[in-house]
């Protein structure tokens, strides 16, 4: 494994590691994160605080906005006892403001903290930063780049449904050029065999060729579909992400594709299987009718953002050395 060769690859081994791509895992370092998930899910129903992380300080620092992300890396660290130095909006509230470089903004909460959580709208921003600092920086998403920790339980909560990662079919259908939960969703499932991926787009939205090759050599199989029609009814699991208008050069060319491949109540009935689930890692934004939230098939609300919380407990107190 490891495209990335300025970052350490995991090999059995979290404590001090950056979290930047998928890039740097094995199927077996993922079954360790899942793992210690199940461990938290049992702690987090605790009203008793654990005190596994007690002593540490994690700093959130947000360039973009964010609601899952943010929250569940804070419930997190405080369920783990942990401090937190939570800054949502680092381009207007930090000395981002007055002009400070990435470099030094880390530097300085590194001197005030045991792991950096980070999300930018750049693309190689997690690098950036990771080559820079001495702890651990966690990519909460780096632009239209890559968000593993999205990914890492989107996989345990595939995991948790079919006990298997390997012999997948999964839909995934939006903005697949822009969305860095679909290409690190693509990135996972191929480290593992058999897997097959249905991306549904526009053709103005594919994924690009780069990352079709990439994922297409290490064997995960992709077919690419810009009709509804198209859509194979063997898909384990139907994965729907918005339009990412903040990455289009304008609201108006992003606007252009807004309610295309909206997942209805219709389209689950003529094309989903009994057996599957339906996830978003959300916010949804008009991509999938409210209707199909009571269909027991669709979890983005309830299970696969629970789980959120209990992998990034995992994660956390892995880098951190505390197993
Ligand atoms: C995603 C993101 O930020 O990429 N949100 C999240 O973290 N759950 C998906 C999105 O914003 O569409």
């Amino acid at each position: 494994m490891g495209n990335e060769p300025d970052i350490q690859n995991i090999d059995g081994n979290f404590t001090g590691k950056d979290i930047v791509s998928l890039d740097q895992f094995t199927p077996q370092d993922l079954e360790i994160i899942f793992r210690k998930a199940e461990l938290m899910r049992s702690i987090a129903v605790d009203t008793k605080p654990s005190t596994i992380l007690a002593g540490n300080i994690v700093t959130l620092l947000f360039y973009e906005p964010s609601s899952r992300t943010f929250g569940s890396f804070c419930a997190a660290s405080q369920r783990l006892g942990a401090g937190i130095i939570p800054i949502h909006d680092a381009i207007h509230t930090s000395s981002v403001v007055k002009g400070e470089s990435l470099e030094d903004t880390i530097q300085t909460f590194q001197s005030y903290s045991n792991v950096i959580v980070l999300r930018h709208p750049t693309i190689g921003t997690a690098k950036k930063a990771a080559l820079t600092a001495q702890i651990p920086i966690i990519n909460a998403g780096d632009g239209g780049g890559e968000h593993p920790t999205q990914t890492i339980y989107d996989m345990y909560t595939i995991y948790d449904m079919f006990k298997r990662l390997h012999d997948i079919t999964v839909l995934a259908s939006g903005d697949i050029v822009h969305s860095r939960t679909i290409r690190s969703l693509l990135n996972g499932l191929s480290l593992y065999k058999d897997n097959t991926a249905y991306l549904l787009s526009p053709e103005a939205l594919r994924l690009d060729r780069k990352n079709l090759d990439k994922y297409s050599k290490r064997g995960l199989k992709i077919v690419e579909i810009f009709d509804e029609k198209e859509i194979p009814k063997t898909a384990d699991v139907w994965y729907w992400n918005r339009i990412q208008k903040e990455r289009f050069s304008s609201e108006k060319e992003a606007a252009k594709f807004e309610g295309k491949f909206r997942l209805t109540e219709a389209l689950l009935h003529s094309y989903g299987k009994k057996d599957m689930i339906i996830l978003d890692p959300l916010p949804r934004v008009g991509e999938i009718e409210e209707r199909v939230d009571r269909d027991p098939r669709a979890i983005y609300l309830r299970k696969q953002m629970r789980n959120g919380m209990y992998v990034r407990m995992a994660l956390l107190s892995l880098v951190l050395g505390k197993i």
